[in-house]
């Protein structure tokens, strides 16, 4: 089968951003920033991804300047001279390849890691009060107190302001994190957020809120003429089998409310991309953002991966590279415009130079201790 790799590689034109090609690298938290300071091997590590030819950089998730963001100390901050030093290098590396960047901006929310040692354990032991709509991680399980409204301002402040950064940084585009039972997410969910006042609501509509208050921050601190990119899944690592929204229109309500705010383009995201996301249609859920909201849509999940990892986000055996025919194809039927890949690579830095050459069966297949350096 071919590949026809010339779909992926087409030039990508929108009113604020332009790339020579479709391939996103999706984000990924690698936690080898000492620190909270991303160091030279982590420019090195996204610079060769751009050299290899990948057309926009989304950064693994990095820390608005809020008390209660972060639940992990090597995963980037996102203030700090320090760590603002350290991404300014990042985006320089990546500028010299001819790539583009955007970082994605990270809230934790109510901190939901699962090992128990870690358990709530950088909020709680700092005494920091999460920020969380409802005090849920899921529905049931109340572990704190409801955010009080002037904690919900400060932090979309703090998006505002990281905003202003990002562009300050020279950084080409932003992305916020609102996917995966974090803390924007947090909002949207009704198994999270139960508030009846201004935060929250019955509706999906109404817990759109908080997200769209953080846009508009970004919006007005970044500037008109800034790309903002906004993630959203429906499941949550709370819950893969969750759901934000049970109906296109129901979705349309929360992604509507999102573009009047300030989104130029969502990036959707799925474990498996190919899976209809909503029963009657094949269209995922990048190509219902996509129809939607009329602005162009990222859609993820699995590309490049064999099947054997497919129940596994991060663990897995070691495995052949799949072909991406089904990929192309929805390409070409305009399901959505631009793709993001992840772990395949990670695995492998020339994953896109390999696809366009037609020699995929080359790449470094994905597996477990491909997490381990920064390569
Ligand atoms: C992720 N993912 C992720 N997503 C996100 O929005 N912010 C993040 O910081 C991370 N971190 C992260 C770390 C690691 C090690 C993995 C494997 C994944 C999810 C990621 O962006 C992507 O959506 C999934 O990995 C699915 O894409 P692939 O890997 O199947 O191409």
């Amino acid at each position: 089968m071919t590949t026809r790799p010339d779909t992926v590689f087409r030039s990508f034109e929108s009113p604020k951003l332009t790339l020579p090609n479709r391939i996103v690298m999706a984000p990924m938290t690698r936690a080898k920033a000492i620190g909270g300071v991303s160091g030279e091997d982590v420019a090195t590590y996204y610079a060769r991804r751009a050299a290899a030819g990948v057309g926009l950089i989304v950064t693994e998730g990095t820390w608005i300047e809020h008390p209660a963001a972060s639940n992990e100390v090597n995963v980037p901050r996102f203030y700090g001279d320090d760590a603002l030093a350290g991404w300014r290098a990042v985006v320089e590396a990546v500028h010299a390849e001819g790539g583009k960047i955007a970082p994605q901006l990270w809230h934790v929310g109510l901190s939901q890691k699962s090992d128990v040692e870690n358990l709530y354990s950088s909020q709680f032991e700092r005494d920091v009060p999460p920020l969380t709509p409802s005090g849920f991680i899921r529905a049931g399980d109340k572990v704190a107190e409801p955010s009080d409204p002037s904690d919900i301002e400060s932090a979309v402040a703090a998006y505002g302001k990281a905003a202003r950064t990002a562009r300050e940084l020279g950084f080409d585009a932003l992305e916020l994190h609102g996917a995966h039972g974090y803390a924007i997410d947090q909002f949207f969910w009704h198994e999270t957020n139960h508030r009846s006042d201004e935060w929250g609501g019955r509706t999906l509509g109404q817990r759109a809120r908080f997200g769209v208050e953080v846009v508009r921050a970004c919006r007005r601190e970044a500037g008109e003429d800034f790309p903002i990119i906004f993630r959203f899944s429906q499941w949550k690592l709370q819950d893969y089998e969750a759901r934000l929204a049970n109906t296109p229109e129901e979705l349309g309500t929360l992604l509507q409310a999102l573009c009047e705010a300030g989104v130029d383009i969502f990036h959707a995201s799925q474990r498996r991309f190919w899976e209809p996301a909503f029963a009657g249609s094949d269209l995922n859920l990048a190509g219902w953002a996509q129809r939607l909201t009329g602005k162009p849509a990222i859609s993820v999940g699995s590309v490049g991966l064999s099947t054997d990892l497919l129940d596994a986000l991060v663990d897995g055996q070691s495995a052949e590279v799949t072909d991406v025919e089904a990929l192309v194809q929805r390409m070409e039927a305009d399901e959505f415009d631009l793709i993001a890949v992840g772990r395949a690579l990670i695995a492998d830095a020339e994953w896109p130079q390999k696809l366009r050459q037609d020699r995929l069966q080359d790449a470094v297949p994905y597996n477990k201790e491909s997490l381990i350096t920064l390569d």
